[in-house]
């Protein structure tokens, strides 16, 4: 199974993903021989490899799907070893920091390598991700997820505290994405880091810490510092009953005959409950060094 291109025939040994449902879905590495459990009854392994992606697979209780595998998908799926990021904040990362094929960037820490993938989907065949790491386990495992998804090619994974050490590189990175506790103390390394004119981004839960990183990012020379913050806002469709009056003129409504009446009206309903705060997004220009 591969990150890089799609592939319409399922083989052995690929990780799909297994779609019961929008908020049922798991990966799973197909095997010969084995079964897996599913609420729909058992799957056969071998009922699926050689089928094309896509396909409906029957079981004795119902139905799933086989799907090829996506950074969105894998951000759904993958097995966390820390907090990470999610598809609406990826996407305005992406964006922000106008990542394309052929861009260079860097990013810290790794954790869960969920930004990762999305960001490597951007930026192949021609760019490079360089991904760095303080904590050793976690380095590796994102190393074995690369090969295994056959990106690595497109990734250098570096176990090393970015904080206290640097990146190691000079002047070649489009952009730069942080994700640390303490990102202000990374942020001038970042500088040496990047070439002029390059963006970067540091995602922080607690608004302190963007305080402390706009200030060390005015301090070192950049500039165009916004912070903004992805909230989705879900829409229920209703059907309600309203009272007619309400729907005619002031004027006319004292001497509507028909003011008890009811009629049904179709209206979107903002949601009062919705997931909120993730973390505050920082963008910044590098425009000379
Ligand atoms: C919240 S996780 C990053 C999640 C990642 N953005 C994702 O989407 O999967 C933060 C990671 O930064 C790492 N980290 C913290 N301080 C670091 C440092 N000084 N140098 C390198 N990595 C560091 C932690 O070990 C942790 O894995």
């Amino acid at each position: 199974m591969s990150f890089k291109e799609y592939r319409d025939v399922i083989k052995e040994n690929d990780a799909v993903i297994l779609y019961l449902g929008f908020d049922n879905m798991l990966t799973l590495k197909l095997e010969k021989g084995k079964t897996h459990q599913t609420r729909y009854g058992a799957m056969k392994h071998d009922d699926v490899i050689g089928r094309n992606f896509g396909s409906k697979i029957q079981c004795a209780n119902g139905f799933l799907h086989v799907l090829h595998p996506t950074p969105e998908l894998w951000t759904l799926n993958l097995p966390h070893r820390t907090q990470i990021l999610y598809a609406t904040d990826i996407s305005m990362v992406i964006m922000q920091l106008d990542l394309k094929p052929g861009s260079v960037v860097i990013e810290s820490g790794t954790g869960s390598g969920s930004l990762s993938h999305s960001i490597i989907r951007t930026i192949a065949p021609t760019g490079h991700l360089y991904t760095f790491e303080f904590h050793e386990q976690r380095a590796e495992k994102a190393k074995d997820e690369f090969e295994e998804h056959e990106i690595s090619e497109y990734v250098t994974v570096e176990h090393r505290d970015v904080c206290n050490n640097g990146f190691g590189k000079t002047a070649v990175a489009d952009a730069v994405f942080l994700d640390l506790p303490a990102p202000w103390s990374a942020i001038p390394h970042a500088k040496v880091a990047m070439k002029s004119q390059g963006r970067i981004c540091s995602f922080s839960p607690c608004i302190e810490q963007v305080q402390t990183s706009c200030e060390t990012l005015a301090a070192n020379g950049f500039t165009d510092i916004v912070t903004i913050e992805c909230l989705v806002r879900l829409y229920d469709v209703k059907e309600l009953n309203i009272p007619q009056t309400s729907l005619v003129e002031k004027d006319k409504l004292a001497d509507s005959a028909d003011s008890s009446n009811m009629t049904k009206m179709t209206v979107s309903v903002p949601q009062t409950v919705m997931p909120g705060h993730t973390g505050y997004l920082t963008f910044a220009t590098l425009f000379s060094k």
